[in-house]
């Protein structure tokens, strides 16, 4: 029998702890209490057992490098399921197993994979503890990595037993490796399964089951299964929206503050955005980070809508971030950061492929062999990470942790489009955000699953997110708009947009700030725009393009060009989207399919701007 500590209280929770413990067989159960002593002795554990490497002390204080398995370096979406007690309630973007059977399957698994291991049992709070926008989880996990990583990506710690008290909600989230050891083997630095791997939501029953990867948000169960895919069925249950967005606040130079949610796909520069540093033209401007990754928005008593970041860190892409690409992530790493897959240098720092303009002369790479400049390989794994607080990012907003949220006042949705989709425009209404919101899609990178140059529809960034019936989740969506009296305005972005040679029309980055500038104009009634066939759009007079090196007004007229053509094809390809919904497809979305059809065809061949 497990001693518990006497400050748990809750009988639900220790009944479920004994269940798994003598179900998963670990050594010993550790009670994580989330302070920097406990997160200290964790690292250390981890160095002695060649699982983390200690950065240089003088570079990169208090934070490591750890190397997984070259086999278990991303999200595995084709082991991820959503095991809901229909299968027409995961609808047809997520894949289904019935409960019974997976449960079969990962009792079976479950069965002693944890011998030879600690369980640690990691309490946590998505969002600031007490918060009533915020949930509270525990995960059990045999594996230290995720332990230290949950340390710094959410409110983990004995707080959050007494706020749970004895009859609080919890969200149960079992987690192991599945690499039990028998007595005397010994350890790898990275274990986990070669051969079965399950990321399993069970939205009834609001629980979580992890088996075989110890990576990112297999493993670091907060994340992406419980903040959006369980999350979002229970804000479908109880009238609230999880969404896999960015907040940022806009501040003007009289210190009016407008706070805005983004949603856009994986690897499209999410982080980049939360923490836009504006560029010389915006002088006294300021963009303040409230998360970068994901949001919980709740309607509020006034009838505004208001948005937590559930998360207490970032988990971060960092090949490509730099201090030409983002400033505000760079200086947040300077300490007490985990890094995965990234490279180590020669003095015991890390780096990773756009880093620096000059690749240093020699690295150990991400699987640990020598690296030289032109070797063939990248030193850093495409899908390195960076775990870092976000209390260390400079750009943090001052309100970040309020309990009250932060009121949001306009939503973006932008994909990597190449053709066919302006820089910005502004839907009509709510119910026509939808369907741009609905549609939205990105072309296929070497990372993404599918062909390269594809477009996989990714209605909300939500595709490989959304707990349950994405027909039901966008009926959600619209009847949301009854439930606030000030509802956000809706808008579609592209920075990728490209010439007919394929240069990129728009520089981006920094220079994302001119289009918040317009959205924060629109939303706080001070911005004028012009009616295109798919929304309001900023007039070249509309929006700030003075001081853009070498851009031409012709370049503003080519961005926000609708080609009909496209677009009338754009529209078949979104019906590829609702047959799949098939009869959950609200009647709205067909509605304004037909709207956008009709407008279109006022503008035959082209719609521009004349200038
Ligand atoms: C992420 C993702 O890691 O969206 O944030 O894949
Ligand atoms: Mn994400």
């Amino acid at each position: 029998m497990i001693k518990f500590p006497e400050y748990i209280t809750n009988s639900r929770v220790k009944t479920w702890i004994q269940e798994m413990a003598d179900l998963c067989k670990p050594d010993t159960v550790y009670f994580c209490d989330g302070t920097q002593a406990e997160y200290d002795h964790i690292c250390q554990t981890l160095v002695e057992s060649g699982t983390f490497i200690r950065l240089n002390e003088d570079k990169r204080p208090n934070s490591f490098l750890c190397r997984s398995d070259p086999a278990d370096v991303a999200r595995v979406e084709d082991c991820t399921f959503i095991s809901s007690i229909k299968e027409s309630d995961a609808g047809p973007t997520n894949n289904w197993i019935a409960p019974d059977e997976i449960k079969k399957t990962l009792t079976g698994l479950y069965d002693g994979c944890m011998c030879g291991r600690t369980m640690y049992v990691l309490p946590f709070s998505m969002g600031p503890l007490g918060s009533e926008i915020a949930h509270i989880g525990i995960e059990l996990t045999d594996s230290g990595y995720v332990a230290v990583n949950m340390r710094i990506m959410t409110r983990m710690g004995k707080a959050v037993w007494d706020v749970l008290g004895t009859d609080g909600e919890f969200v149960p989230c079992l987690h192991s490796v599945g690499a039990p050891l028998e007595p005397g083997q010994e350890d790898v630095p990275w274990p986990c399964n070669a051969d079965n791997k399950y990321i399993v939501h069970f939205p009834e029953e609001s629980m979580i089951w992890s088996y075989g990867s110890g990576y990112g948000g297999n493993a670091l169960l907060g994340k992406k299964c419980f903040a959006l895919r369980i999350a979002s069925t229970m804000a479908h249950r109880e009238g609230w929206l999880a969404e896999h967005m960015l907040i940022l606040g806009l501040e003007s130079p009289e210190g009016e503050k407008t706070y805005l949610g983004a949603a856009f796909p994986s690897a499209c520069g999410k982080t980049n955005l939360a923490m836009l540093i504006p560029p010389k033209k915006f002088s006294g401007w300021k963009v303040t980070t409230i998360g970068d990754d994901i949001a919980w928005l709740k309607p509020g008593k006034d009838g505004k809508l208001y948005a937590i970041n559930p998360e207490n860190g970032f988990f971060g892409v960092a090949p490509g971030t730099s201090y030409k690409t983002n400033p505000n992530a760079m200086d947040g790493l300077k300490e007490n950061c985990i890094f995965t897959n990234v490279a180590l240098t020669e003095d015991g720092d890390v780096w990773w492929e756009d880093m620096t303009d000059e690749e240093p002369e020699r690295l150990i790479d991400w699987q640990g062999n020598e690296w030289t400049p032109g070797c063939g390989l990248t030193a850093a794994h495409p899908n390195a990470r960076f775990t870092a607080p976000a209390s260390q990012c400079p750009s943090i907003d001052p309100d970040w942790e309020d309990p009250a949220g932060v009121p949001i006042k306009a939503f973006i949705f932008g994909g990597r489009r190449n053709t066919t989709v302006p820089l910005v425009y502004q839907a009509f209404n709510w119910t026509f955000g939808v369907y741009l919101a609905a549609t939205m899609g990105s072309e296929t990178t070497a990372a993404a699953a599918g062909a390269v140059g594809k477009i996989r529809r990714d209605p909300f960034a939500m595709l490989p997110f959304c707990g349950y019936h994405i027909g039901d989740y966008f009926n959600h969506w619209l009847d949301f708009a009854s439930k606030i009296t000030e509802q956000p305005a809706i808008f579609g972005v592209n920075w990728f947009r490209r010439d007919a040679d394929g240069n990129f029309l728009w520089p981006g980055f920094g220079e994302n700030m001119r289009v918040l500038h317009w959205i924060a104009g629109r939303v706080n009634g001070c911005a004028s725009a012009v009616e295109s066939p798919l929304g309001w759009m900023p007039g070249p007079d509309d929006i700030v393009l003075q001081n853009l090196d070498g851009f031409k007004a012709a370049d503003y007229i080519a961005l926000q060009m609708i080609d009909t053509e496209l677009w009338k094809q754009e529209l078949m390809l979104h019906d590829e989207l609702f047959e799949k919904i098939g009869d959950k497809l609200p009647s709205e979305v067909k509605n304004i399919r037909a709207l956008l059809e009709a407008g279109l065809k006022r503008s035959p061949g082209k719609w521009q701007m004349v200038k």
